[in-house]
């Protein structure tokens, strides 16, 4: 069993990878990064530096070192591909399809990250069902959801196993999220625990789905390990654990930290990011065809990420 992850030094490859290579042995895991530099501390696993654009360094990869499965983190997050829109269009979309190409070509599996962004302002809100209306309105959902359907396209079409969720925002401690409109759910904590103010960049009633990393790396690992004819939406499961706008994080975060203080200085594009996802969505599908069900609710994880935030920047 061989293992390559992109975007392994991103926010939630870097947690990917040790997770995966406690699982299967970190010799069989390849990991690939490109921009951000990996830490010192590859836990053995083998690491490359490859622009995901880059077809034949890919397949040369999976074809060496006969790749099983992929899993392709590699993306620009909502904010930055909003500021510019053709790159994120070519690393969003062409890296996909190089990694579903070399998937093709060489039989592997492939694990794809959609996100609360593939849908769109006339999406429900609330309750948000598996399947509804996506108009996605940023180039960064319109990425997610042509990712979604590729995905579909290439299991229909060539029989790949392809798998996929839709991530609610992400909150960790080990990497910061890269220009994400849900960043401020990370940037927060690093002012409490430093007994700073937090100046946020989203309105204080924006209400969005959010879920800790732990229970990210578990969805991923539990999807990819379920079997496969149980699944009938493979490549787009709405997941879910918390939902909460930046006073209610804000105030949880008070019962632990009463003298942090919050203020509200709105960034325009994020805020219109922000306004067209969905607040929170049902899961019934992720739940009925693999068993998924969130450990982490917004107490415990606020206690968690102070805990640790602490022990790294105090
Ligand atoms: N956390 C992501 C972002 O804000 C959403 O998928 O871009």
């Amino acid at each position: 069993m061989t293992i390559l992850i992109t975007g392994a030094t991103g926010q939630i490859g870097s947690e990917l990878m040790p997770a995966l290579a406690a699982l299967y042995g970190a010799e069989n895991i390849i990991a690939l990064g490109h921009k951000r530099k990996p830490s010192s501390d590859l836990g053995g696993c083998r690491y490359f530096s490859l622009d995901i654009r880059d077809q034949a360094g890919l397949q040369e990869l999976v074809q060496s070192y006969q790749v099983d499965t992929i899993f392709h983190l590699a993306s620009l997050l909502s904010a930055v591909a909003e500021s510019n829109p053709q790159q994120a269009w070519d690393i969003n979309i062409n890296g996909l399809i190089n990694v579903l190409e070399s998937a093709r070509k060489y039989q592997c599996g492939v694990f794809f990250p959609s996100s609360i962004g593939a849908f769109g302002p006339n999406t429900p809100k609330q309750n948000t069902p598996q399947d509804t209306l996506q108009r996605p309105n940023t180039l960064y959902g319109i990425s997610k959801l042509s990712g979604e359907l590729l995905c579909d396209y290439y299991h229909q079409h060539y029989g790949l196993d392809t798998r996929g969720l839709r991530f609610p925002g992400l909150i960790s401690y080990r990497t910061a999220p890269g220009g994400g409109t849900t960043d401020y759910a990370v940037e927060i904590f690093a002012a409490a625990v430093q007994d700073q103010p937090y100046q946020c960049f989203l309105a204080a009633d924006t209400q969005l789905d959010m879920m800790y990393m732990p229970d990210a790396i578990a969805a991923i690992i539990k999807l990819m390990q379920a079997d496969s004819s149980h699944l009938q939406h493979r490549n787009a499961f709405n997941i879910s654990a918390m939902s909460f706008t930046p006073q209610q994080l804000a105030d949880e975060i008070k019962k632990h930290y009463p003298d942090f203080t919050i203020h509200y200085q709105i960034d325009p594009l994020r805020q219109s990011i922000a306004d067209s996802w969905p607040q929170q969505m049902s899961d019934s599908a992720a739940r009925i065809e693999w068993g998924w069900r969130a450990e982490y609710d917004l107490p415990a994880m606020v206690i968690d990420m102070l805990q640790h935030m602490r022990k790294r920047l105090c």
